[in-house]
């Protein structure tokens, strides 16, 4: 049922009223599964995957369009691999999942030098590309690379230019000012 709202929701048909452009930075398990969930809203006019791998991110994009008629939803996704940033230019918001996960042992600190690498080349191509963006940060360690996406970028340090986002819910997170 192509042009209604995500399973079936009460909002009725969105023709027309896509909107914007969202990049998702990092085509790995959050960034896919997060480009496909954005997709599914139904609300903006365009998603881009993209990833420092050639291939990957332009074949999940390749999934989720073919899923469009069933789910319902008529978002385009665009994947684009190699860590190539053009056709996220202009983005509204990016979300930046890039980087290295947790493996048993590790804690998220022992990711910091190897994610702020890559946290900082993917802020100077997001500042250069999509300079207006509303920039989502992922990648861990979270508080750091949100800090780090901060100065890299420039953006501004009022209002939410740079957002971190926590994916546990915060009623099973601790009550501390990291929280
Ligand atoms: N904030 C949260 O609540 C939360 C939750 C889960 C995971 N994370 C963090 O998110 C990050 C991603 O996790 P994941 O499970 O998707 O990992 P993943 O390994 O599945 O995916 C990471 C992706 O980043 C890509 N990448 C690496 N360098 C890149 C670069 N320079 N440019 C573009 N893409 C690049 C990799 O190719 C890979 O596809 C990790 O740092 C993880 O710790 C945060």
């Amino acid at each position: 049922m192509a042009g209604t709202g995500p399973q079936g929701s009460p909002e009725g048909p969105r023709q027309g009223s896509r909107q914007g452009k969202v990049s998702v930075v990092g085509a790995g398990f959050y960034g896919s599964t997060t480009a496909q969930r954005l997709a599914e809203y139904d609300i903006f006019e365009t998603v881009v995957l993209t990833d420092i791998v050639e291939g990957k991110p332009e074949g999940l994009a390749l999934d989720i369009n073919q899923s469009r008629a069933i789910e319902g939803f008529e978002t385009e996704v665009v994947g684009v691999g190699g860590g190539e940033y053009g056709p996220t230019a202009g983005s509204d918001i990016v979300v930046v999942t890039a980087g290295l996960p947790r493996k048993p042992g590790m804690s998220r600190m022992d990711l910091i030098e190897t994610n702020a690498k890559i946290v900082r080349e993917v802020s100077e191509n997001v500042t250069r590309t999509s300079p207006d963006a509303v920039v989502i940060v992922v990648s861990n360690p979270l508080d750091e690379m949100t800090a780090l996406t901060q100065l890299a970028t420039g953006f501004p340090a009022s209002g939410s230019w740079v957002r971190p986002a926590c994916s546990t819910p915060p009623a099973s997170r601790p009550l501390s000012p990291q929280s």
